[in-house]
């Protein structure tokens, strides 16, 4: 239990070795892992109490149609009651995860033409819109600017230059913000001065840090704008092996074209059990997590400043992915220094423009790792 936390755990590092989870699987055994977003923490107890009842009655065959399993209910539940956005159950489609749901919504909904994406991003989006068959249109963030906006002018470039959709990334990974209302209003501006989509991938708005809050894009957009949003239980309640996103629609009839898509449904029956548990009951745990996660980020804000002096790094507003800029000490790959040197495996997949000489550090876990952490990224850079 972390202090003052009654419903949230965190797992020793022989448990986490042991859960077979690729965070720790993967890291060798003094590495000490920071990088793919898991989280050390035990899932809530309302979650595997659900599992464990559905594995006993053997709710391991096909799930049931997405109007019958209850998730698109539960959700639509949660996002009035979080973020006051209505979401009628029957725009919902469930898919196995966003990754998935990016391409399919790409091939039923989207026009041809290129995607813009706004760099550095979620690395599998680079490679998923490729597999689509549609060109990237990267609109990079200076890596110099004092707040993490939307470049705008990018954007308007390549919506000039033929793209037809925007991947929007709300709260975006790995930039840590959350765009308040004349942000998501002006890029609105822009996308439909052109007529253009809007995919919104929000899988880690319930992540959204006290000092800020979620706006949908869906709620900013006029209405008949072509947007759909993606999202899933999966990234805030840390159950991503559980295959159940959402693709949420704005009509009906749109919904009904993405499940004509050839790969529907892709859910996993054990992902809808959890994902209703999720976000019917998961909210108490949900917010410990958010109150642990706001002592993190000051943590190691504080830690960086104290013993990483030449790092940089933009006040985290939303996820628990932390996006550290060290560009200063000159290393061809600070993340590849960062785990020879330190045995600390930080993210340092290619982001896309914008992205060289940073690393995003995973601060979903005790203090005392977040800790240590920051020590060993000392012991790598600075000595
Ligand atoms: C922005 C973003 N989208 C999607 C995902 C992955 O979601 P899924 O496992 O549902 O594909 C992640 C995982 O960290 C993410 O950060």
């Amino acid at each position: 239990m972390m202090d003052g936390m009654t419903l949230l755990h965190d797992r020793t590092d022989a448990q986490l070795r042991a859960s077979g989870c690729v965070k720790w699987a993967l890291a060798a055994a003094d590495v000490l892992p920071a990088w793919v977003a898991e989280m050390d923490f035990a899932v809530a107890e309302p979650i595997t109490t659900a599992l464990h009842t559905a594995v006993d009655q053997g709710r391991l065959g096909y799930g049931p149609p997405d109007e019958q399993c209850g998730v698109a209910e539960s959700f639509a539940a949660f996002a009035a009651s979080r973020w006051g956005w209505q979401v009628e159950a029957e725009r919902v489609v469930l898919a196995g995860d966003v990754v998935d749901a990016v391409a399919r919504v790409l091939d039923t909904l989207a026009e041809d033409g290129p995607v813009v994406v706004p760099t550095p991003a979620y690395p599998p989006f680079l490679t998923v819109i490729g597999h689509t068959g549609r060109k990237i249109i990267p609109a990079p963030l200076d890596p110099d600017a004092a707040v993490a906006e939307h470049n705008l002018e990018a954007i308007d470039a390549a919506l000039r230059a033929g793209a037809r959709t925007l991947l929007l990334c709300s709260p975006h990974n790995p930039w840590g913000r959350s765009f308040g209302r004349s942000e998501l209003e002006a890029l609105r501006d822009v996308i439909e001065a052109h007529g253009a989509m809007v995919i919104a991938d929000e899988i880690h708005a319930p992540l959204t840090l006290p000092g800020s809050s979620h706006i949908p894009y869906a709620r900013v957009a006029s209405p008949g704008a072509p947007v759909v949003t993606l999202t899933s239980a999966t990234k805030a309640w840390n159950i991503p092996g559980l295959k159940c996103a959402q693709i949420v629609c704005s009509s009906a009839a749109q919904a009904a074209r993405v499940r004509a898509h050839p790969l529907h449904p892709g859910q996993s029956a054990l992902g809808t059990v959890a994902g209703r548990a999720a976000y019917e009951q998961g909210g108490p745990w949900l917010d410990e997590v958010i109150a642990t996660l706001d002592g993190n980020r000051r943590l190691f804000a504080r830690l960086v400043q104290e013993k990483l002096p030449r790092a940089r790094m933009r006040p985290l507003e939303a996820t628990y992915l932390a996006w550290l800029d060290a560009r200063a000490y000159g290393l061809p790959s600070p993340g590849e220094t960062a785990l020879d040197k330190g045995r600390v495996w930080v993210d340092h997949r290619p982001w896309g423009p914008g992205g060289d000489g940073h690393v995003r550090v995973n601060l979903a876990t005790s203090p005392e790792r977040v800790a240590e952490i920051v020590d060993r990224l000392a012991i790598a850079w600075e000595h």
